[in-house]
């Protein structure tokens, strides 16, 4: 059968495409790089897959877009009707094609229900992620029920995924499924990527590790909730889908997923995990203030309870600790005193700031900091004049369940989205702001893709009129983290949590997609407010000194010690952020599960620093080496241990790193690892390597 193909490819891998007698494109090879004389149509020609008994004549491909109309057997890529009502089963056949910059635009066209159907992808040269995106287009007002991004196959010998899941103070949980027949499904419709639902998937199979094996990684890119479908056809074949939560697209004449970023790795996870990494710090966040900041937010110091001069000693003595932003967290406008009132008058409280935010902020920036503020734009409290003015511009019933003691304010809206404006641009025109942490402190009433293309366009604005101003993602913690809203924000409040031995799970499996530049990490208190547990300074230090670097507790509290070690950790991570922020996050491959480690290395390869934290007693009483990797197997390392002086006294031999550097082959790192010494639990080994 005739069939058109496309190849879109770099060093890392390939994807071909075919499209036969011009039905919908299919995949028909993803993986490992192939040679410029792979013949496509040959590829194509050996895509057909045999017929037997109990099955239709011909097996509906696995399409960019599956239809109905081609008898496929499972999951179909777009549900809807026309303007009559009828089911939409189209039968989309070629229009044309068009070469983008990196990738291509494919338009095929069903003339019966006069809709288009628009495949955009393009591979990034540099970071190797596709992107992929589904339009559909009509000249009548149809209603879709669901879209998905282009759609993909995964090969049989992946027959694995993980999955992501996880609560407040737990995000980024993963867990590792086995591909079985039927359909995986997630259908987010909380309206914000949300804790529970980082949109993302990883198939691999049952050897792929950290650093080896083979792993196919996608993400989707959108704050409003997903949906995602793995499935295992009858025949055996799989499908990935993703688009937005089923439902919160409506009537129109264009419809629009969010991107898809998928890529192809030959070496385990952390091949996957880098590209998403670069990918986001190279092409999606904009404005990113170099040097990182470091970052102080005194919402574990103050809560509600402002105080001007209260405030100002601990911006004194965040600074003297190293701090180079001070964010004034929830509580400074209205009458907010808790949190069941005054969301949406976004008035500077007088009765604790009589003069205004200037005396606090002209004490920050004497210091030398940069000053920020809390917002949460999109909320308000019943307790609030906005509410006794607008009542109607709340989004949902009246008699809907709260979240926080609170509501939502309907987006989509322009005045709603007018009013927000008018009350967060005068508060940073008037005062010498530098960041705003934006924050959304509950789920959705109603899932409204309109709700976060509001939300978008509000920041959008803002940030056109602001440009200096950078944005903190934060939702209750890590609940809206995803590519979309980092398209216009710069930092993301990864957890509520600050408890170190929490937070080094949390980042680890949160590097699978995010680089340490984005990444906030705060020194919490010494006992956890979220946790109650009591942790060690160097575990907390160095714990938040693997991303971007913050405090976060009460600083009056620290003893001199603390002071001490946080300082120096500080002055540590100063010195090495201009690398470190730049770096890939790989995540090790160790033997002891009481222990997690990763190596940060630097973009030209000469220098890393591998932490390696203790979580729990370790079963065996030696601990294991720590295999290193990404490493030039032939060039010597030196290799010191940055926190030696931390060896407690039951530490009685002599390991080489105890008191010397040791100089070795990146071979013997990687394949033997380095003997680290004996350490108590709850805490962590800091290593620096460099190339000689
Ligand atoms: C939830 C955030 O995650 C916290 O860091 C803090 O900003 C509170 N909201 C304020 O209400």
């Amino acid at each position: 059968m005739q069939a058109k193909t496309w190849h879109l490819g770099d060093s890392h891998q390939s994807l071909v495409l075919a499209s036969f007698a011009d039905t919908l494109p299919e995949v028909v090879y993803w993986g490992p790089p192939l040679p410029d004389t792979e013949d496509l149509k040959q590829l194509a020609a050996a895509s057909a897959t045999d017929v037997t008994g109990g099955m239709v004549d011909r097996n509906a491909p696995i399409s960019l877009c599956p239809e109905a109309s081609q008898t496929f057997p499972g999951q179909i890529g777009l549900t809807g009707r026309d303007p009559e009502g009828r089911t939409l089963a189209p039968q989309f056949r070629f229009e044309s094609e068009a070469s983008t910059s990196h990738g291509l635009t494919l338009t095929y066209a069903d003339s019966q229900h006069d809709l288009n159907l628009i495949f955009e992808l393009s591979l990034t040269p540099g970071t190797s992620l596709f992107r992929m995106q589904t339009r559909l287009e009509t000249a009548r007002e149809i209603t879709v029920d669901w879209l998905a991004a282009p759609v993909l196959p995964i090969p049989a010998h992946t027959g694995e995924m993980i999955e992501f899941s996880g609560r407040w103070c737990a995000e980024f949980q993963t867990r590792r499924l086995p591909f079985a027949p039927g359909a995986r499904m997630r259908d987010n419709r909380t309206g914000r990527s949300d804790h529970a639902h980082f949109p993302a998937l990883i198939a691999c199979s049952s050897a792929t590790s950290n650093t080896g094996g083979e792993a196919y990684a996608f993400h989707y890119g959108w704050s409003g909730g997903h949906r995602m479908v793995a499935e295992e056809l009858a025949d055996g074949r799989r499908q990935v889908q993703f688009g937005h939560a089923s439902a919160s697209m409506k009537k129109g004449r264009s419809f629009s997923t969010a991107p898809l970023f998928a890529t192809y790795s030959a070496s385990g996870f952390n091949g996957a995990a880098i590209r998403f990494q670069r990918h986001l710090r190279e092409n999606i966040v904009v404005g990113a203030r170099e040097p990182r900041p470091v970052h102080y937010n005194c919402w574990e110091a103050v809560y509600f309870d402002h105080d001007l001069e209260e405030l100002k000693a601990i911006a004194t003595r965040a600074a003297g600790l190293g701090a180079e932003r001070f964010v004034l967290d929830d509580g400074w406008f209205g009458l907010r005193d808790d949190d069941t009132s005054s969301l949406g008058d976004w008035v500077i409280d007088k009765r604790k700031y009589p003069d205004g935010l200037t005396p606090l902020i002209a004490h920050v920036k004497a210091l030398g900091l940069e000053f920020g503020i809390w917002f949460e734009p999109e909320m308000i409290n019943e307790d609030s004049e906005l509410f006794r003015a607008r009542p109607d511009w709340v989004l949902g019933s009246p008699d809907q369940v709260r979240g926080r003691q609170q509501l939502v304010l309907d987006l989509a809206r322009e005045d709603v989205r007018a009013y927000l404006y008018d009350c967060i641009a005068p508060v940073l025109a008037q005062n010498d702001i530098g960041y705003i942490k934006w924050d959304h402190n509950r789920v959705l009433p109603v899932v409204d893709a309109a709700q976060t293309e509001g939300v978008y366009a509000l920041i959008d604005r803002l940030r056109a009129d602001f440009p200096h101003v950078e944005i903190e993602s934060c939702a209750s913690g890590g609940g809206r983290i995803d590519f979309g809203i980092l398209e216009r924000t710069q930092r993301v409040w990864l957890s509520d949590s600050n408890d170190a031995l929490e937070r080094q799970r949390i980042q680890h499996e949160a590097a699978l997609f995010l680089p340490a530049s984005v990444t906030g990490s705060h020194v919490g208190p010494r006992v956890s407010h979220t946790s109650g547990r009591t942790l060690n300074m160097s575990l907390r230090a160095w714990t938040a000194a693997q991303r971007y670097l913050g405090f976060e507790m009460d600083p009056r509290e620290l003893s001199d010690e603390e002071i001490a070690t946080l300082k120096e950790v500080t002055g540590w991570w100063k010195a090495n952020r201009n690398w470190m922020m730049r770096a890939d996050i790989l995540r090790l491959d160790v033997s002891d599960p009481a222990m997690i480690a990763e190596q940060q290395l630097a973009e030209d390869g000469e220098r890393f620093v591998v932490f390696a934290a203790l979580l729990r007693t370790s079963d065996p009483i030696l601990q294991q080496p720590v295999r290193l990797t990404g490493l030039d197997a032939g060039a010597s390392y030196r290799i010191n241990l940055v926190n030696r002086e931390d060896a407690p006294g039951l530490s009685r031999g002599a390991p080489l790193l105890k008191e010397n550097t040791l100089v070795a082959s990146g071979q013997y790192l990687m394949s033997h690892g380095l003997i680290l010494p004996w350490r108590f639990p709850e805490s962590i080994w800091v290593i620096e390597g460099q190339r000689q």
